[in-house]
């Protein structure tokens, strides 16, 4: 029998983090188990800062993007960094002690709501002893073994207002406009959004692009008298033979996701200008795309994500993920989204990319859309 919980967002944050915290909250209140917030991710799991939750303090939330428990992308509790006796700094394993004190606290379970490198280190927890369930989040949508993320379709709709509002200030100009979005080493926003906005060109990690390809596409147009262009660009996007545009690395080993992706929209638009002398201009998205509030599907998703975890955890079903496999509302194992063979503490790049017959690639190049290749 369940009785006390603990909830985690670990990770960037992502509209759609409180509806999941409501939908958890609301179905453990009216099942009578007590819930837990952990602030600031797995910052607060590690200092035990918690917030108590009920209907009251989840009232009012679902629309609000951000997470009332707050979020962390900069805690592995698997490799906390502490200064030794000589002054250097050594990568500690605090997950020991710290599964040790949510047995003593009386936690049942954890849910935990996070992208890749969260719920690897979900997975990791139940190798502690800790029963966990996962939630799959993050705007990217590259979580595996899942259709959908929530918080992914709050961002596309974000990213397709973008290109909507652009193209009439490109079609004005006679321009090139560039629209760098975000997604990390997925392509999912920006094909996604590609496609809703009519892009002309898009560009995604999984397909290096040549510039040939892209300058033939604004060629053909304006040839047909359109001027303008419209080029949406994932962070993650690279030249053939090239490396993805890198904004800094930060200066840690703790097992972090250290490189942060940024300019290869400007990039792009630099290039084409440079070689056929057209007006281009970039524009980068940002954190336009995660925050704000969450969209009516996400809403329904998160709700749907978050009291299906707190049923799995009333019904004894640890060390899963809930997910979406086509459309059915389900769970997976944490090991299987993790990888089974990962070693523990470390974070994972086990990501869901897009692959080649992915009916969106095929749609978009029906319609017309020069994905960079050709
Ligand atoms: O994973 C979500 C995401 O928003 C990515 O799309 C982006 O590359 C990254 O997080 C930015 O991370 P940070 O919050 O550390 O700047």
């Amino acid at each position: 029998m369940v009785k006390k919980i603990g909830i985690i967002t670990a990770g960037g944050d992502c509209p759609g983090l409180n509806a999941v915290i409501r939908g958890i909250v609301k179905t453990a209140e009216y099942a009578g188990v007590e819930t837990y917030g952990f602030m600031e991710g797995y910052k607060g799991l590690l200092e035990n800062r918690t917030m108590k939750l009920d209907f009251w303090t989840v009232s009012d939330i679902i629309a609000k993007g951000g997470t009332i428990l707050k979020s962390n992308n900069a805690t592995n509790t698997f490799s906390i960094p502490v200064k030794n006796e000589n002054g250097d700094i050594e990568h500690v394993d605090k997950s020991f002690e710290i599964a040790e004190r949510l047995h003593k606290e009386g936690y049942d379970c954890l849910i935990i709501i996070g992208g890749d490198g969260s719920l690897k280190s979900a997975r990791d927890y139940t190798r502690r002893g800790i029963n966990v369930i996962g939630v799959p989040k993050t705007i990217d949508n590259d979580v595996p073994n899942t259709d959908t993320t929530f918080g992914f379709y709050t961002a596309v709709e974000v990213a397709t207002e973008a290109i909507d509002r652009i193209k009439t200030t490109a079609e004005s100009h006679g321009r090139i406009l560039v629209l760098e979005v975000m997604g990390r080493y997925a392509g999912w926003i920006a094909l996604a959004a590609g496609i809703a906005g009519g892009a002309d060109t898009v560009l995604i990690p999984e397909i290096p692009y040549d510039f040939n390809a892209i300058i033939n596409k604004i060629n053909q147009r304006r040839a047909k008298g359109k001027n303008h262009s419209i080029i949406v660009v994932a962070e993650g996007a690279k030249p053939i033979g090239g490396n993805a545009a890198v904004r800094s690395v930060e200066a840690t080993n703790s097992g972090l996701d250290v490189v942060k992706l940024g300019g290869a929209g400007e990039f792009v638009a630099k290039e084409i200008e440079k070689l056929t002398g057209y007006e281009a201009r970039s524009t980068s998205l940002g954190y336009i795309q995660r925050g704000g509030n969450t969209g009516a599907y996400d809403r329904i998703l998160s709700t749907e994500y978050g009291s299906y975890a707190m049923q799995l955890a009333i019904d004894g079903q640890f060390n899963e993920m809930v997910t979406l496999l086509n459309g059915k509302l389900t769970h997976v194992s944490l090991d299987d989204v993790a990888g089974k063979d990962t070693e523990i503490g470390a974070q994972s790049s086990n990501i869901k990319t897009v692959s080649m017959d992915c009916d969106w690639v095929k749609t978009a190049r029906r319609v017309g859309i020069c994905l960079g290749d050709q």
